[in-house]
């Protein structure tokens, strides 16, 4: 990358991309369950959004023990979805609104329905070295949706590793000849014309269980250079890795373009910041705005100049923002300024599907609401661990992933414009005041100002490449400025909901956006009204 190049600048690091979860995104067949020709039937909406490329969840076939992250073809669509070649419509009319689409690529575990594992079960020597396999379980080693990550296999009398559900057994990254079946089957969907990957938890695909290391380990990246140089290399795909243990230290060994790997990565420390540290994700802290200051400014500024972020504020695996950092009595003024606080920061910018019109969480008050699998074992162990109900219902509405995977609340209607029928997951009551028709219908809503942001980064290469300067501000004045070639941005948030006085030493020249639909002529003595923010280009 060679910002002074401009024709050499990877697509990627000036786009926008938007995240479907096909599940919940928007049915057309009339069963309650979205599907792929209803993404293209919503084309239209996201090209007036004006992303540049969507990361589709999985849509290949899966018993669905994890919603689609549990495959057994990668070669099928599954049914419910629609066929493959419903996602080669998608593909070629994404194309025709300049959207590029962004495959889920899960590779770390298939599902124990693939016919690779059941080859394995059957005592197949070939495919047996595809998975991971133990005569004793050999420690502890927990499985991300809790309970131990060893499960004993009667058909082969012994046990086999898998860090997410049981039904997900870990693949074998160290066999050449599942690697080389891995890089066909990425070929295979280059070849329908896609933009890129999305690489599923990919820091574990080196991992050494009987060692206990399992993000960053020792043939990680050896992998992923492998993987680069017989599938990626003279290609223009994109490529971010899932990766939940990176640090910033740890992030240019993925992307640092010299090194061929990967283009991007998702980092999750600003996601743990409402986790004790040590526990697991279930155990509730308070969140602190100067901890999510300091967070997002270390990976601002801690990555050297020619190693790429991705910035995202939610995901199909985190609960809504603004029932996180937003403050529902201000849904608007608070969304824009998550919104505009983090779309103006350096890196690839990520909305997650119905994030720009401002969705919340979802109330879950019965065990009956519940669906995800990492939600119902956490449920089910509280139980028995004889936790009291409220305790364990607080962590799900707070944590839970169901919370962000309520069907895309479309407009008013029984259903939301989801569906015609009872959806597979209850809509969130809360469509009738927020949807996409309410805020298409009102000019200063938050799809406005989704909109608003993915031009100016458009327009703006400051917001692209221009560095990035943490302010000494009050605790939560939440401001940064960008410098590039002698011009510099400031952007400022009041995040909190009393009003704040400050002043500010700089003149502003021109604002460029902000959520109070204010002016700026001055920034002596800002009366700053609840989670004001505003960006202007300072007088050089
Ligand atoms: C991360 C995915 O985002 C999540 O939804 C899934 O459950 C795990 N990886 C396992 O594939």
């Amino acid at each position: 990358m060679n910002k002074d190049n401009k024709d050499n600048i990877p697509w990627w690091q000036s786009a926008v991309f938007y995240q479907i979860y096909p599940k919940s995104f928007q049915d057309s067949n009339h069963d309650g369950i979205g599907d792929i020709s209803g993404i293209v039937s919503r084309l239209p909406y996201l090209h007036q959004l004006g992303i540049d490329a969507i990361w589709l969840s999985p849509v290949y076939s899966s018993p669905n023990v994890d919603n689609g992250y549990d495959i057994d073809n990668y070669y099928a669509i599954l049914a419910e979805f629609g066929t493959m070649a419903d996602v080669e419509q998608l593909i070629t009319k994404a194309k025709s609104f300049g959207i590029r689409i962004i495959m889920d690529l899960v590779v770390n575990h298939t599902s124990d329905q693939h016919s690779w594992f059941l080859e394995a079960e059957k005592g197949n020597k070939k495919y047996q070295d595809y998975y991971i396999w133990q005569k004793e379980p050999p420690n502890t080693l927990q499985s991300f949706f809790g309970g131990t990550a060893w499960t004993f296999n009667e058909k082969q009398n012994r046990y086999y590793l898998h860090l997410f559900s049981k039904h997900q057994p870990d693949l074998n990254w160290e066999n050449p000849n599942m690697r080389t079946e891995i890089w066909e089957m990425m070929r295979f969907w280059i070849d329908k014309g896609i933009g890129g990957f999305r690489l599923d938890v990919i820091d574990l695909i080196g991992k050494q269980p009987e060692k206990e290391v399992l993000g960053n380990g020792p043939n990680l990246h050896t992998y992923l250079q492998e993987m680069h140089r017989e599938v990626l290399k003279e290609t223009d795909l994109v490529t971010i890795g899932e990766t939940g243990s990176v640090t910033p230290e740890t992030a240019p060994l993925y992307t640092a373009p010299e090194r061929n790997e990967l283009s991007m990565v998702f980092q999750f420390q600003h996601m743990a910041l409402d986790e004790q540290t040590g526990h697991s994700k279930w155990a509730l802290k308070k969140l602190s705005v100067p901890e999510l200051k300091k967070v997002l400014s270390k990976w601002q500024t801690a990555l050297p100049e020619n190693a790429w972020n991705s910035l995202f504020w939610s995901n199909h695996d985190q609960p809504r923002i603004l029932s996180r950092w937003g403050d529902l009595n201000y849904p608007l003024e608070s969304g824009k300024m998550l919104a505009i606080l983090l779309h103006l920061m350096r890196g690839t910018p990520f909305i997650y599907q119905g994030e720009e019109i401002g969705m919340t969480n979802f109330p879950i008050h019965s065990a009956k609401q519940i669906q995800d699998i990492e939600s119902l074992n956490f449920y089910h162990s509280q139980q028995e661990a004889g936790i009291a109900k409220e305790k364990i219902f607080e962590a799900i509405n707070t944590k839970g992933r169901d919370n962000a995977r309520t069907p895309m609340q479309w407009d008013d209607s029984l259903f939301g414009g989801f569906s015609t029928v009872s959806p597979w997951y209850p809509i969130n009551p809360n469509h009738e005041q927020i949807n996409v028709e309410a805020n298409l219908n009102h000019p200063n809503s938050l799809f406005f100002t989704y909109q608003k942001l993915i031009a100016l980064r458009k327009k703006y290469p400051i917001i692209i490449w221009g560095n990035y300067e943490l302010l000494d501000t009050p605790p939560t004045i939440f401001a940064y400025k960008r410098n590039y070639e002698h011009e510099t941005w400031l952007v400022c948030a009041n995040f909190s909901d009393q009003k704040t006085f400050y002043s500010f030493s700089e003149k502003p020249e021109m604002t460029i956006i902000s959520n109070y639909d204010a002016t700026y002529s001055t920034l002596d003595q800002l009366n700053l009204r609840p989670y004001e923010t505003f960006v202007v280009k300072l007088t050089p």
